[in-house]
């Protein structure tokens, strides 16, 4: 007999951010569940990262697999292991999910040499996720440094496909090197149709970068917003967001209006390992999104 899940939308967030109690442990039984997948289409992206089409092959599982901006599944590749990975395309998006991975070690090497049409495994969705609706009537800062635009690209497409709900929305992204930008193709479309403003910057830039050339943080200069209307989601390494929080925070947006996407290294995604815990708190059930002013309040989070 088929298991029947139920799907999420966003209307359930508040349900969502509920701390981990007896009822969202058996939620998570639903997440047992591995589902079979089939890679569809892969885009290389820089050297070091790649854009994966998966599609769950169960025509059921498919149409009822929904997730929040901000989750995470893990991915099972058969021999090699399992890895967490954000989510990086849009849960409206039906018919597959899309995962920008990193070439760093055994799985994600293994995944790097694949070709369309190899089969993986997929667990979740996992994990608190933005809270998109919480920041609707708000203007928005996007931030992102390096790889944290693959998790930040969910909330960017929810932000354009809703994007009369907020206010001024800024799309903040910078890298070591202009030739590591990701999803270079999506920025006309995001600057000019979706009316949002993108700045991109590098601190080194190529033979034929013609952008700017700077810290993620000198961007910040150039955006003008009420603090008390604003939010701010900040994905890319720990010692990127320290230094972009803080200036949030002397902009006068308050902590908890900040969300940041902690990684630490998983397991079972599911609260069952210990392997992701600081403290008392599992990244992978209380995270990975946390507003800033918990994140300040955990020690050795960051
Ligand atoms: C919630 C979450 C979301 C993630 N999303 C993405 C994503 O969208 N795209 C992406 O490319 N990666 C993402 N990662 C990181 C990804 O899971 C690791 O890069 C992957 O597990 C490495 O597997 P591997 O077998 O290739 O490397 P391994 O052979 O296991 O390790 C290779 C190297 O990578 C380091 N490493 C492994 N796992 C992590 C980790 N979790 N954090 C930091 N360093 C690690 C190891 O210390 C080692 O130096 C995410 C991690 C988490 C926890
Ligand atoms: S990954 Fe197992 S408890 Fe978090």
């Amino acid at each position: 007999m088929k298991q029947i899940l139920e799907p999420y939308d966003i209307t359930r967030e508040r349900e969502m951010m509920l701390p981990l109690d007896y009822n969202r442990r058996s939620q998570l039984k639903h997440y047992d569940k591995t589902y079979k997948a089939e890679i569809t289409n892969i885009i290389r992206l820089t050297e070091m990262e790649k854009l994966f089409q998966v599609r769950i092959i169960d025509d059921t599982e498919r149409e009822r697999f929904t997730f929040l901006p901000g989750q995470f599944v893990m991915v099972e590749v058969p021999g090699y292991g399992e890895i967490p990975i954000s989510i990086s395309s849009s849960f409206t998006h039906k018919g597959f999910i899309e995962l920008c991975i990193r070439k760093v070690g055994l799985v994600t090497t293994v995944l790097h040499n694949a070709k369309r049409g190899c089969k993986v495994g997929i667990r979740g969705p996992f994990g608190t996720h933005f809270p998109m609706e919480q920041m609707r009537g708000n203007n928005i800062l996007l931030i992102a440094g390096g790889l944290g635009l693959a998790p930040l690209r969910a909330p960017i497409f929810h932000v354009i496909e809703n994007r009369s709900y907020y206010k001024d929305v800024y799309i903040l992204y910078g890298t070591k090197e202009s030739n590591l930008l990701l999803f270079t193709y999506q920025y006309e479309e995001w600057d000019r149709i979706a009316d949002i403003n993108l700045r991109v910057i590098a601190e080194q830039g190529s033979k034929d970068w013609k952008g700017e050339i700077g810290l993620i943080t000198d961007l910040l200069d150039e955006v003008d917003v009420d603090p008390g209307e604003t939010n701010a989601i900040v994905c890319g390494p720990p010692v990127m967001f320290k230094f972009v929080c803080q200036r949030l925070t002397d902009m006068g947006i308050p902590m908890h209006r900040m969300f940041v996407s902690l990684e630490r290294r998983m397991h079972c995604g599911m609260g069952k390992c210990c392997r992701c815990n600081i403290g008392s708190t599992y990244t992978c059930v209380d995270g990975p999104v946390f507003d800033y002013w918990t994140v300040m309040n955990l020690q050795e989070a960051i």
